[in-house]
């Protein structure tokens, strides 16, 4: 199986790319490097630079011919949502729609992509429940809200009936630390 994991080169993707060469997969990263670092990678994952809003994704999906996509590009800067919140949609949310458009229409059969907690803002409630209300406190969350599965990302994906459906699912992630943060 060959596995694309966009914003391979950063703190979650690397060791995503790690953990699929590792269960005996095929790695492609797919990054810009705006964040993420070349020497990040472990030694077996390909590297494509690429920004995940570029109109050649759909091409290289259809060259990849990927089985599932890891989708963890992102911007992750909260303060710079704020400051430049149409950036931040850009990315975050036209990126999202773009890459499960490029994917169906490469085939790709699954595409897994992490939201994030955020979505819920800061309710005192723990754990938090998928079934929660989201409260987004910026538009970093509120993007993660939009972006959740939901007939808006779904329908990303369906395309027409005799088309093949791709896949989608999110996890809401919670911050994360560990080695080579
Ligand atoms: N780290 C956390 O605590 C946390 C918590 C909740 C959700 N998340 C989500 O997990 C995902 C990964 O987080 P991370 O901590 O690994 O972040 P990170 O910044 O380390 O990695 C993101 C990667 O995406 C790349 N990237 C950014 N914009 C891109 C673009 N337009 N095209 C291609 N590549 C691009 C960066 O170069 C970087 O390598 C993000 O979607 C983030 O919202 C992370």
């Amino acid at each position: 199986m060959r596995v694309v994991v966009t914003g391979g080169a950063g703190f979650i993707g690397a060791h995503s790319c790690r953990a699929v060469l590792e269960a005996g997969h095929a790695v492609t990263a797919l990054d810009d490097l705006s964040h993420g670092k070349r020497e990040a990678l472990p030694p077996g994952a390909d590297l494509v630079v690429m920004d995940v809003r570029s109109p050649q994704l759909a091409d290289e999906f259809q060259r990849l011919r990927p089985d599932a996509v890891l989708h963890l590009a992102a911007q992750m800067d909260v303060r710079r949502s704020v400051a430049d919140p149409l950036f931040d949609a850009r990315v975050n949310v036209l990126g999202t729609i773009g890459l499960l458009e490029a994917a169906r229409r490469a085939g790709v059969r699954r595409v897994v992509y992490a939201a994030s907690s955020s979505a819920y803002g800061n309710s005192e409630r723990l754990p938090k429940r998928e079934s929660d209300p989201t409260n987004p406190l910026s538009p970093y969350a509120a993007a993660n809200a939009l972006t959740v599965p939901s007939t808006f990302t779904e329908a990303s994906c369906i395309g027409s009936a005799t088309e093949r459906r791709t896949s989608i699912c999110a996890a809401r992630c919670s911050t994360a630390s560990g080695r080579r943060r």
